[in-house]
């Protein structure tokens, strides 16, 4: 794609380059410790959503695959693109009725076409421009189709005691902002930010995965760490020890914390001619 307007986070970075590297050992295995912990409810509102035979999906930011893959193996859909900027964890099995396209989602031609289902899932928390791009986005829903967008939100409050945990937690999010512009602190404005784009009806849930030992969750946040551990030290918050002591306590029986958990946000396009479907996702459990 040709003509991308960069809007790099303040530290002139993107996803994957500052941080996050995919050609870094480990990454595949990292995101598919975030999709082990988060898939399956993923799935369940996908699939309470009507995804299923006929549907056409775009799966944007798709990482490794793996809700592209179960959409076409659990659900049935017809077809799935799924888009990512680095497509290597994409395209070592082909899959029936999977395509996968290496794009920019920023690009102002990034056009794919519409689809039934449009989904992201811890991509857009990552773009300085997520505003714009869920305009773009709900854009690419057909009519009758459903946009659904999963990202991170905080949980961590001036009251959340001053564990290893929570001060870890913190630089994170303050060096990932300060290196590549990640900010999740718009995320629960997504369903006013849906409705704001013409879709309705606008519904939300939150899923907080158990921070136990050895647990998928438990070992994603600490391989993330790891990898964003110089934005972390950038920010003066913590030092090698804290980050240190912290992945300890995840890993021990000590550890008493709250996951960021998992916004999902879906917004219908109504149909052109028919106000009943609007009706009918409202009536969706
Ligand atoms: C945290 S991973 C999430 C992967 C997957 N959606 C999941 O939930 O398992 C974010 C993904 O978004 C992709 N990504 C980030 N910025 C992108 C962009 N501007 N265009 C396309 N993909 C992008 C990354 O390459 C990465 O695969």
């Amino acid at each position: 794609m040709t003509g991308v307007p960069r809007r790099d986070g303040p530290g002139g970075g993107r996803y994957g380059e500052a941080v996050f590297r995919p050609e870094q050992a480990g990454e595949g295995e990292r995101v598919d410790f975030g999709a082990l912990a988060y898939d399956d409810i993923t799935m369940a509102r996908l699939r309470a959503l009507g995804a299923g035979p006929g549907w056409r999906c775009l799966d944007v930011g798709a990482g490794t695959g793996t809700v592209s893959r179960r959409l076409l193996d659990e659900a049935g859909v017809a077809s799935v693109l799924a888009v990512d900027r680095d497509v290597r964890f994409l395209t070592g099995r082909a899959v029936p009725g999977l395509d996968v396209l290496k794009a920019d989602i920023t690009a102002p031609d990034f056009a794919p076409g519409r689809f039934r289902l449009v989904h992201a899932r811890f991509v857009l928390m990552h773009l300085p421009e997520h505003d714009r791009l869920i305009t773009r986005l709900a854009e690419l829903v057909a009519p009758g189709g459903v946009l659904v967008l999963s990202d991170a939100v905080d949980l961590t409050s001036d009251r959340t005691p001053g564990t290893p945990y929570t001060a870890v937690m913190r630089a994170m999010w303050q060096g990932l902002g300060a290196t590549i512009g990640t900010d999740v602190s718009w995320v629960p404005s997504y369903p006013h930010l849906l409705r704001g784009a013409g879709l309705v009806p606008v519904a939300a849930e939150i899923h907080v995965p158990p921070l136990l030992p050895g647990s998928p969750i438990s070992r994603f946040w600490a391989d993330t760490w790891e990898r964003s551990r110089a934005a972390m030290l950038a920010t003066g918050l913590v030092d090698d020890a804290a980050v240190d002591a912290a992945i300890r306590y995840l890993g021990s029986d000590a550890c008493a914390a709250l996951s960021a958990g998992m916004l999902t946000v879906w917004g219908g396009k109504p149909e052109e001619a028919a106000i009943g479907t609007a009706v009918a996702w409202g009536t969706r459990r």
